[in-house]
């Protein structure tokens, strides 16, 4: 399989990475990495040279997302988005995917851990409807290169939880008294690659669901695993549809 890099900044570079540890393991080629697109050459690389590859991956910033995407519609190549940030344009890339017959894939987060995560936070997010007694707060920490906060992965997750808790109508990007807001705190530590952490506490205990990556490689592999279940398809997709989860 074909795969063009959008982006070869750290997640580009792990996904490069994987991908020859994964050739290696096969003993033959089965992610072939045939494109390398970063800042410098972006403006040279023409539609045609783009269209020979059978799937796009795009990790740039939330500034340039939006356009490598419509690039890749444009020259009907299914693209798989791991960039963050730029979300507020999600429903609008997935009408037109849809309206246009396009393959768009796109995750806040592609690790398999994360995605079970959120598995676990919309199943509590439902139970809790019943506990009225629990409040809820999430914190992320990344880097403190990152661009965007809340994260992606925490925005993701608090939207999973708005969707299910009636409680909850909407969130802030700060620790707030209101009770029908969801408190999203964001910390920016050196070297942390990213942790979530959704905490229920009443006046008697306290429930946490965390996880905390390791390393970026978690990312890097299911981005890759997207782009082998999005080949050869058409249509909007997410991780949990790569997962086969069921939605709560
Ligand atoms: N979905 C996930 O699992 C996941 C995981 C980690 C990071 N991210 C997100 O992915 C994005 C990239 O993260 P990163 O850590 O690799 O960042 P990075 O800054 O290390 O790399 C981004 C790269 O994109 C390049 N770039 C910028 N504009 C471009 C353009 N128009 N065309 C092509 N390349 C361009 C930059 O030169 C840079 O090399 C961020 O939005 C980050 O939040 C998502």
């Amino acid at each position: 399989m074909k795969i063009a890099l959008i982006g070869y900044g750290k997640m580009g570079k792990a996904i490069h990475e994987i991908a020859k540890e994964k050739n290696e393991k096969a003993g033959k080629l089965v992610y072939d990495i045939s494109l390398i697109i970063d800042i410098d050459n972006r403006a040279t690389i023409t539609k045609e040279e783009l269209q020979q590859v059978d799937v796009a991956i795009e990790f740039t910033s939330p500034h340039t997302a939006v356009e490598n995407i419509h690039w890749c519609f444009d020259a009907d190549v299914p693209v798989v988005v791991g960039s963050t940030g730029w979300t507020s344009k999600l429903a609008e890339i997935q009408a037109y995917a849809k309206e246009n017959n396009k393959a768009f894939l796109f995750a806040p987060n592609f690790s398999i851990g994360v995605n079970i995560f959120f598995e676990l936070n919309r199943y509590l997010a439902k139970i809790m409807n019943e506990h009225t007694e629990y409040d809820v707060i999430m914190e992320e920490i990344h880097h403190t290169e990152k661009k965007d906060a809340p994260s992606g992965t925490a925005l993701h997750a608090a939207l999973d939880i708005l969707k299910r808790l009636e409680r909850k109508s909407d969130w802030k990007n700060e620790n707030s008294d209101d009770s029908s807001t969801l408190s999203i705190i964001s910390k920016r530590e050196d070297l942390v690659p990213g942790t979530h952490q959704i905490t229920y506490e009443s006046e008697i205990d306290k429930i946490d669901i965390i996880h905390t990556a390791h390393n970026r490689k978690g990312f890097a592999g299911g981005a890759l695993m997207a782009a082998a279940w999005l080949h050869n398809k058409k249509g909007i997709y997410s991780m949990e549809d790569v997962l086969g989860f069921n939605k709560h």
